[in-house]
């Protein structure tokens, strides 16, 4: 399973390639060894073509050096415990050469005990408290890195998950080394020209419904199909994925998810047809934003959005997006696409910002320009390798102030340690895509899902961070924690 989250993550990154090479056969394509069970078809996680991140690996140096040869021999250490992460080609260690200096990025885990190991470099996804390596080192930084929604991992949603890393890169923005706008290439993907209003009218008239929703994957934290359901009982929506279908994609090859991938250009023109798209993230997190929002910006259509609460802090204007919380019920919010969709002038006003100028969230621009990571940009690394140096030059930091300090201690006080928090991946308890929870069947499967895994998550939060704190090794006692902590809550219920 976790091979497969990891093949799922590089082909994100466009660097699939790179494991179907280093792992010996497995994942031969774009294909992440079948559905991973979270994987989310049209989502583009699992079906983003290398040219969405594109430049892999142009990070500094590329002179394969093991651990232990001469001009190695005193750098720090970052390990990769997710080794299918691991962002060099080929062999398992590489000199990385950062803003303070060098480190030697690894994914040997023989490296573990090297008193020059100073961070492993762990993959939210495949982060599991029953594997965590223990006993925990008091010299070693724990790193995150977490660009996906919980969905995968409820354990990193509570504080003493989180709190069990030194450093991270989330989607938050208040994450060490934040990725909020993953998923958004530049300013120049917003002001694409929208196709003329004429051409849309022309499919309405042909019988397309003002409102599209692709969704594949249904059984998510944002339990979105809920929502859906009851706004199709208002207003047309023509659905294309596997979640409340009602329509065909016109072509087979568009049909096949494996062959027509989220950037398809054919697809995309197809998907430009629709005045509005549904778009609702899998879960609900602050500053979690992925394509599902992007992209419909980028065809010209107007986003009807459920997501990262905060979203509207990034948007390139304040009229730019539904947010179908401004809406007391799935009617209300009907009853304005319909308006928007019968009033041309109203509708072009959320395009506004396509127009020259219209760009006006100098927070949006200002945080486009100064990331240090790029999407599909040659002239910077991807956000891996970048991440990667940051532990880097947070660890030469480290090490720099904790000889300061040992050479006076009197004066130069120990280093403060660093340590991530619950803001770092502000994900709150999933609710219902509609209605109240107390309404829904204990048997329907969202609750059954999720409610269980979010409490789980926090359960093995404290059951590792418990195992730490007593120094313990033996992995088989996990679960007796888990256990003991379950039943300690129950009762005092
Ligand atoms: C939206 O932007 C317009 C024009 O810049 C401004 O007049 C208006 O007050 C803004 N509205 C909100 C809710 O911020
Ligand atoms: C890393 O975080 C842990 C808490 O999980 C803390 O005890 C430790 O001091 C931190 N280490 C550094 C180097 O900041
Ligand atoms: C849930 O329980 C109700 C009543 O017991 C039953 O009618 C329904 O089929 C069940 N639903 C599922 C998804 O099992
Ligand atoms: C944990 O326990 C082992 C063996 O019991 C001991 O060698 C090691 O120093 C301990 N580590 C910490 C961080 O206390």
């Amino acid at each position: 399973m976790a091979a497969r989250c990891t093949e799922t993550v590089l082909a994100a990154l466009g660097l699939l390639s790179v494991c179907a090479a280093s792992s010996s056969g497995s994942g031969t394509s774009g294909k992440a060894g079948g559905e991973a069970e979270w994987a989310e078809p049209w989502d583009g996680a699992v079906f983003r073509p290398p040219a969405a991140l594109g430049a892999v690996g142009v990070a500094r140096g590329l002179e394969s050096l093991p651990p232990g040869s001469r001009d190695t021999v005193d750098l720090p250490v970052l390990l990769w415990w997710s080794p299918g992460l691991f962002p060099h080609f080929p062999g398992d260690s590489e000199r990385i050469e950062c803003t303070r200096g060098a480190c030697v990025a690894s994914r040997d885990r023989r490296a573990r005990a090297d008193p020059r190991t100073r961070a492993l470099l762990f993959y939210g996804t495949d982060f599991r408290a029953a594997d965590a390596p223990l006993p925990r080192l008091a010299h070693q930084s724990w790193a995150l890195l977490h660009e996906e929604s919980p969905l995968n991992n409820f354990l990193l949603s509570h504080g003493p998950g989180i709190r069990l890393f030194n450093l991270t890169a989330t989607f938050s923005r208040h994450s060490d080394y934040p990725l909020p706008l993953q998923w958004l290439p530049g300013v120049a993907y917003l002001r694409r020209p929208a196709p003329p209003l004429r051409e849309r009218a022309e499919w309405r008239r042909r019988g397309y419904a003002p409102l599209l929703y692709l969704q594949s994957h249904c059984d998510v934290p944002g339990d979105r199909d809920r929502y859906v359901r009851e706004l199709m009982r208002y207003i047309p929506v023509d659905s294309y994925g596997k979640c409340l279908q009602n329509r065909q994609l016109p072509t087979m090859r568009l049909q096949d998810t494996a062959t027509a991938t989220t950037e398809d250009p054919e697809l995309l023109t197809f998907l430009s047809r629709y005045k509005f798209h549904l778009a609702l993230e899998n879960a609900i997190c602050n500053d979690y934003m992925t394509e599902k929002l992007w992209r419909p910006m980028h065809l010209g259509a107007v986003p009807v959005y459920r997501g990262s609460p905060s979203v509207r802090d990034w948007m390139p204007n304040n009229h730019s997006i539904i947010l179908i919380d401004d809406f007391e019920s799935p009617q209300k919010l009907a009853e304005f696409i319909d308006f928007l969709d019968k009033n041309d002038e109203e509708y072009m006003k959320y395009l506004a910002y396509k127009r020259p100028g219209g760009i006006t969230n100098q927070f949006l621009l200002d945080s486009l320009e100064h990331r240090e990571w790029g999407v599909n940009d040659p002239r910077l690394p991807n956000y891996l390798n970048g991440f990667e140096c940051f532990v880097c030059d947070h660890e030469l930091a480290r090490l720099e102030a904790e000889k300061a300090h040992a050479s006076s201690p009197g004066d130069i006080p120990v280093p403060k340690p660093h340590i991530a928090q619950p803001s770092h991946m502000n994900c709150p308890m999933p609710t219902p895509g509609f209605g109240k929870v107390e309404e829904i069947p204990e048997n329907d499967s969202w609750k059954e899902m999720w409610l269980q895994d979010y409490w789980q998550g926090l359960y093995q939060g404290e059951a590792l961070t418990a195992m730490i704190h007593n120094n313990e090794t033996e992995q088989s006692k996990f679960w007796d924690y888990v256990h003991q902590i379950f039943m300690k809550r129950n009762k005092n219920r």
